[in-house]
């Protein structure tokens, strides 16, 4: 129970480590708050950085997940990764005590804790990721149409704790997304142009 707490509280700090802030202050010299979307994640990142930091802060926030969701079996508590832990780093990254409690969109994280947990979920859905992308241009619309795509696949398999966290993830991907659905409504919501 006491090993529970520490857990709990491991992966939620692990979760708030704000890598598209840590990368952009001391590879750029750039608060990329104050940039583009304003948001603090991959997306934001290449779109003010370019692609090495974009992919660099995208790879950083998805291994969080990850990590956070292993940490049981790192410490052989369980042999099983716990979706519990992945979904509380998820919320470590959306609401991240490091930076004022104002972090991402919960889409890359979400994705390590999928590695984690059910790598074939979180390949199909990196591919389901990148058809939307090529079909829509919009990443933040991609992102969304993504997380509906990881709730059928659980629903598909039929786990029912892969669909509550899932379920939990998509409702934290869309509340993030809400500034981005009103920009998209309003054709202002940036596209994509290299696919
Ligand atoms: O993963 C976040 C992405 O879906 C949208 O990011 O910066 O365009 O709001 P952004």
């Amino acid at each position: 129970m006491y090993y529970d707490y520490l857990l709990y509280i491991t992966a939620y700090l692990l979760g708030s480590i704000p890598f598209a802030l840590i990368v952009g202050k001391i590879g750029y010299g750039k608060d990329i708050r104050e940039y583009g979307s304003g948001n603090l994640g991959g997306t934001n990142t290449f779109r003010t950085l370019g692609v090495k930091a974009g992919l660099l802060v995208s790879i950083a926030d998805l291994l969080k997940g990850t990590l956070a969701a292993f940490l049981p079996v790192i410490f052989a508590i369980n042999p099983e990764p716990s979706l519990l832990l992945g979904v509380i780093a998820v919320i470590g990254h959306v609401y991240p005590v490091f930076a004022k409690f104002q972090g991402g969109k919960a889409v890359a994280t979400s994705g390590g804790v999928f590695l984690a947990y059910h790598p074939l979920l979180f390949i199909t859905s990196l591919i389901a990721f990148f058809l939307f992308l090529y079909l829509t241009k919009y990443v933040s619309l991609s992102s969304m149409l993504t997380a509906i795509y990881s709730l059928i696949f659980s629903i598909f398999i039929k786990d029912l704790w892969l669909i509550v966290a899932v379920l939990l993830l998509g409702i934290f991907v869309f509340y993030r997304h809400r500034a981005n659905i009103k920009r998209i409504m309003n054709k202002t919501e940036p596209k994509i142009k290299w696919l």
